[in-house]
């Protein structure tokens, strides 16, 4: 069996980016884009793929199809340093899914297909592997239909076995935040939702409140607050961490960067205060490339920035 310190439950899949199309898509012609990027997406493949990176030891479990762009996202997973030998390849009707780009300059489209997302379930998770490592993440909450009544009882077999744990659940698409978050939230060690995330989960409008609340559920409590950089809150002891000034090219995939740096620090035993300003550096460089991981891919950009930035 590996030895982890974080193993992973979450989807995979690839982004494709159109650029420089026409901001209006005129049906039936053949329209032109300018430079295309296909990159390794979805909220879970990016944590665990930039947390390898910074030298954590990372396992992921994922369900993708048996088709090239499942194999792609694997092997691009797999170039982070993340051990893939978990993820069920399975060939039927559903397919990897894809999420399609299109950035313009006044808004962008973002369009998914699910695939295989949507049908992973418990009997594809290898618990004895997951409990083989220190810390359990989970991302991406809403999106893992069929796994989803049984997160739960995954979280509370991961505390069973005495790893920390923690969770980002990202949007809901569907925007309910269900009741059963709350059932999984008394197992999670440190929460990461971002600032619209938190309110929504607390059902306030008001941050301060939501903050407080949520504070008093979890072990550790981290906001991520975009471009203002974000806050964490233990007990009663709140730290902040201003932005870092950046020349920010993409936002996408910030969140989970910055999960991986909290998280590497955390399950390294630091205190709250480099936990976070470790996250807020991690979000800032992903800002700085397009995509979730291609400023850590570019291992001389990745080096460059903790050199020139971080003051352990
Ligand atoms: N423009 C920026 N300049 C500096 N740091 C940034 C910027 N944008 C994001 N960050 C850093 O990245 C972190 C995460 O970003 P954000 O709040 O957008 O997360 P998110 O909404 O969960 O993102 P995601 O779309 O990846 O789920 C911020 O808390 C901050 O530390
Ligand atoms: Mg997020």
């Amino acid at each position: 069996m590996a030895d982890l310190d974080v193993t992973v439950v979450g989807e995979l899949n690839l982004d494709l980016i159109l650029y420089g199309l026409p901001e209006q898509l005129d049906p039936e012609r053949e329209l032109l884009a300018e430079r295309l990027a296909l990159t390794l997406g979805s909220s879970s493949a990016i944590f665990a793929h930039n947390l390898a990176v910074l030298g954590s030891r990372v396992g992921f479990i994922s369900r993708i199809g048996d088709d090239p762009l499942g194999r792609i996202a694997l092997e691009r997973l797999a170039e982070g340093g993340v051990d893939v030998s978990r993820v069920r390849r399975v060939s039927g009707a559903t397919t990897t899914g894809l999420t399609v780009i299109l950035p313009r300059p006044r808004f962008r489209n973002i369009l998914t297909y699910p695939g295989t997302m949507f049908e992973m379930c418990f009997e594809d998770l290898d618990l004895k592997y997951l409990t083989s490592a220190r810390h359990f993440h989970l991302s991406s909450f809403f999106l893992h239909r069929a796994l989803r009544p049984r997160i739960p009882e995954l979280f509370r077999r991961m505390k069973e076995a005495r790893l920390t744990t923690s969770l980002d659940t990202n949007d809901d698409p569907e925007d309910r935040w269900g009741e059963d978050l709350n059932e999984v939230l008394q197992y999670v060690d440190v929460f990461l939702p971002n600032e619209r995330e938190a309110r929504k989960i607390a059902r306030t409008e008001d941050l301060r409140e939501a903050v407080r609340l949520l504070a008093e559920r979890v072990r550790v409590l981290v906001v991520k607050l975009g471009p203002l950089g974000a806050l964490a809150r233990r007990g009663k002891e709140e730290v902040t961490a201003a932005p870092l000034a950046v020349e920010a090219v993409d936002p996408v995939g910030a969140g989970d960067s910055f999960d991986a740096g909290f998280l590497h620090q955390f399950v390294r035993g630091a205190d709250l205060s480099t936990c976070l300003a470790y996250g807020n550096l991690a979000g800032a460089l992903s800002t700085t490339c397009p995509g979730g991981t291609e400023a850590f891919r570019d291992r001389g950009h990745f080096l460059r920035f903790f050199r020139e930035r971080w003051k352990a």
